[in-house]
């Protein structure tokens, strides 16, 4: 299969949990692994793409050739893709960010006592949904989405009000699909409507058509 070209492109991708702290020892964050982000770096740097790879904690090793920028809260996650996002052709969120973070992180670690603990919660900075709002009109803008209960439509709704390109929804209650698993069943949102189920398939192949849907359109859309 002839694969299309990511050369002289930069596309930049988020990937992995966030770590909220509580206090130094203790931290609110999710079982994301990072492993679809880290496909989708692999997969565009090996098209030739210059690869911007932003991750939160994870153990997997950075794939050839991908610029890695390590960070772990929401908000460090935040300030770092708005600095390189100005530059990016394509950028795809695969972060599963906190949506809360603690008010405040104690200074020093938390004594437990036999009272129940009152944690205060605000909300972390939607990172996609300001990139939407400041997107150039020719970047290509992906999020994914995981849901539990109505995913269609509420991923269908992402997509438009985080004002994006593309949404792969994650199906998650399904054998082999979403966190943790080496596998995943993406459903495929367009802008347009245009809406194509994939097969259950490694996280790999998974990245390596999602990135063949994208360019595909991409090439159409600039040829008309
Ligand atoms: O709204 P929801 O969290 O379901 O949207 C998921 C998409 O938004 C993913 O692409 C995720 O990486 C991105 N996201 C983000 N910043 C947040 C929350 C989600 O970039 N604070």
């Amino acid at each position: 299969r002839r694969q299309a070209s990511l050369t002289g492109k930069h596309v930049l991708v988020t990937a992995g949990p966030t770590r909220e702290m509580i206090d130094p020892v203790r931290c609110l964050t999710n079982p994301a692994t990072g492993t679809m982000g880290f496909a989708l770096a692999r997969a565009a740097a090996r098209r030739g793409a210059q690869v911007t790879l932003i991750s939160g904690p994870t153990w997997l090793p950075t794939p050839p050739g991908v610029t890695r920028i390590d960070v772990t809260s929401a908000q460090e996650m935040y300030e770092a893709t708005l600095q390189h996002a100005p530059t990016a052709d394509f950028i795809f969120m695969a972060a599963a960010v906190a949506d809360y973070t603690p008010v405040e992180t104690a200074p020093s670690k938390l004594k437990k006592t036999d009272d129940e603990l009152v944690l205060r919660l605000r909300r972390t900075p939607d990172i996609l949904a300001e990139l939407g709002r400041r997107r150039r009109p020719d970047q290509v803008l992906v999020g994914f989405a995981l849901e539990t209960d109505n995913a269609l439509a509420n991923a269908r709704n992402k997509l438009r009000h985080k004002n994006l390109d593309w949404i792969a929804l994650n199906r998650l209650n399904e054998p082999g699909a979403g966190f943790g698993t080496g596998t995943n069943r993406l459903t495929l949102l367009h802008r347009s409507g245009h809406q194509e189920e994939l097969p259950l398939l490694p996280k790999d192949e998974a990245a390596e058509v999602l990135l063949d849907r994208v360019l595909t359109r991409y090439a159409d859309s600039n040829a008309e």
